[in-house]
């Protein structure tokens, strides 16, 4: 079979490396890749969002399955495109991906679907939006618990978490006057702040069947104990003691289903890994947002655990017959992926750095580092993107887990690398609380 993945970064390079332990697979390319998917299989260079390139080069190759990692073709139409080309692909259809590609979408088909979330309204314009938030806060000391949200696409950027009406009012400027998000925030949504754990569901669906992936745990701040600017993630673990059996029923129940067979009803069927970002609240899960593909980085420490064939769970997934196959099986240790960043993320920083000691990880078992934002110059393996790495590993122990993920991340060093040091604290903490 042959495959070609969509993407260039961590994700990208865990799905290119799982996909190659397929004894299905013949060959395997990645557009455009990075230097960990290079000794994967063979990159070529074109961009995600090049549809009609994309296309054009899994035609004159006879792909056989397009894996899509990121949300920005899947909201292109990518896989309709090839559906038109009748090239197979793993990964929601245009209309389906709105559920990620619009808030405003996200939000009316939680309502229709009765999924809770928060409590949400929708402005066209700043000045409705100012003059809603003011009126329902009319006292300008008064804590103010909202969240402004830009519509569309905005690399998870376009959320505003405030708690003081000046913060909120600063939110909508931002996006509605100064269209500092472009066309992404022609539209916002404003809602009311959660409180409580944040967690990450993933299950993957043909739009029938529903095969819920264990649960994972995302770090989204930047630096240690949750503090610090938003990232596309620092690191994540699975399991995670956060959701336990039940609770995961639960989602599947009342959050899940009725989504998926919402989406059905509504005639936009929903293919390939759904995400629910979850806030587990006093009174019970809610959606934070759906994204439309694997989480990155959650994605790593889930394939590293994963022992079955991931070639047949996606191409099941993709010819509507996930009911048929067997369910797939885990390894039980748990997993760690540690993200390694450059100096300056999530600001700016430079890249070109070249990059020391991954001979060295590689040796260690149960280890995998898989790179992000890297490149190869001159045979040399170079920082190329604000995450660079994803040094994962699994352990009989979450805490044996932690302690293999950051020695091999001691090993591999350029100038300006750093990382949070607490990936996976979160469940030791949880796990006390509970206790106690
Ligand atoms: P989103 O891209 O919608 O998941 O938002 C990014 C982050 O903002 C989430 O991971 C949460 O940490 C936070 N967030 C989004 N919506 C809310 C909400 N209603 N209440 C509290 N935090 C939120
Ligand atoms: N880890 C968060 C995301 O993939 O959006």
């Amino acid at each position: 079979m042959k495959v070609l993945v969509v993407g260039s970064g961590g994700r990208e390079h865990a799905l290119a490396w799982k996909i190659r332990q397929s004894p299905r697979l013949t060959q395997l390319w990645i557009a455009p890749g990075n230097a960990g998917t290079a000794q994967e299989g063979e990159n070529v260079p074109i961009a995600v969002d090049d549809i009609a390139g994309l296309v054009a080069f899994a035609k004159k190759q006879k792909v056989d399955l397009v894996v899509v990692g990121p949300e920005v073709p899947l909201t292109l139409g990518l896989v309709d495109a090839l559906a038109k080309e009748k090239i197979r692909a793993f990964g929601p259809s245009k209309a389906a991906a709105q559920l990620e590609g619009s808030k405003i979408f996200c939000k009316l088909l939680l309502r229709q679907a009765d999924v809770p979330t928060a409590d949400y309204q929708v402005f066209r314009d700043a000045d409705s939006a100012m003059r809603y938030v003011k009126a329902r806060y009319p006292n300008e000391k008064e804590k103010t618990p909202l969240v402004v949200k830009a519509d569309g696409l905005a690399s998870g950027k376009g959320v505003i978490v405030c708690s003081r009406r000046e913060d909120a009012l600063d939110a909508i400027d931002r996006i509605g006057r100064k269209n500092e998000f472009g066309k992404a925030g022609a539209q916002m949504v404003i809602e009311e702040r959660l409180e409580g754990p944040e967690v990450s569901v993933l299950a993957i669906t043909d739009g029938k069947t529903i095969l819920t992936l264990p649960p994972a745990q995302d770090h989204k701040a930047a630096y240690d104990g949750d503090t610090g600017p938003n990232t596309g993630g620092m690191g994540a673990y699975s399991p995670t003691p956060v959701i336990t059996q039940e609770l995961i029923e639960t989602i599947e129940d009342q959050i899940l289903v009725p989504s998926i067979h919402t989406m059905k009803r509504n005639r936009k069927p929903f293919r390939g890994v759904l995400y629910a970002g979850l806030m587990l609240t006093q009174t019970g899960p809610k959606v934070l947002e759906y994204n439309v593909r694997f989480g990155d980085p959650e994605c790593q420490p889930l394939l590293m655990r994963l022992q079955s064939d991931l070639l047949d769970i996606l191409e099941a997934t993709v010819d509507g017959r996930l009911n048929e196959i067997d369910p797939p099986v885990w390894d039980p240790r748990p997993a760690i992926c540690v993200v390694m960043a450059s100096q300056g993320y999530p600001g700016e920083y430079e890249n070109g750095r070249p990059i020391r000691g991954l001979d060295i990880a590689a040796q260690m078992p149960d280890v995998k580092v898989f790179h992000a934002g890297t490149t190869l110059v001159d045979g040399q393996v170079v920082t190329n993107g604000g995450r660079v790495l994803g040094v994962t590993a699994l352990g009989s122990s979450l805490a044996d887990a932690k302690l293999q993920a950051y020695t091999a991340v001691q090993a591999i060093r350029w100038p300006g690398a750093w990382c949070r040091k607490d990936i996976s604290d979160k469940a030791v903490q949880y796990t006390m609380n509970n206790v106690v």
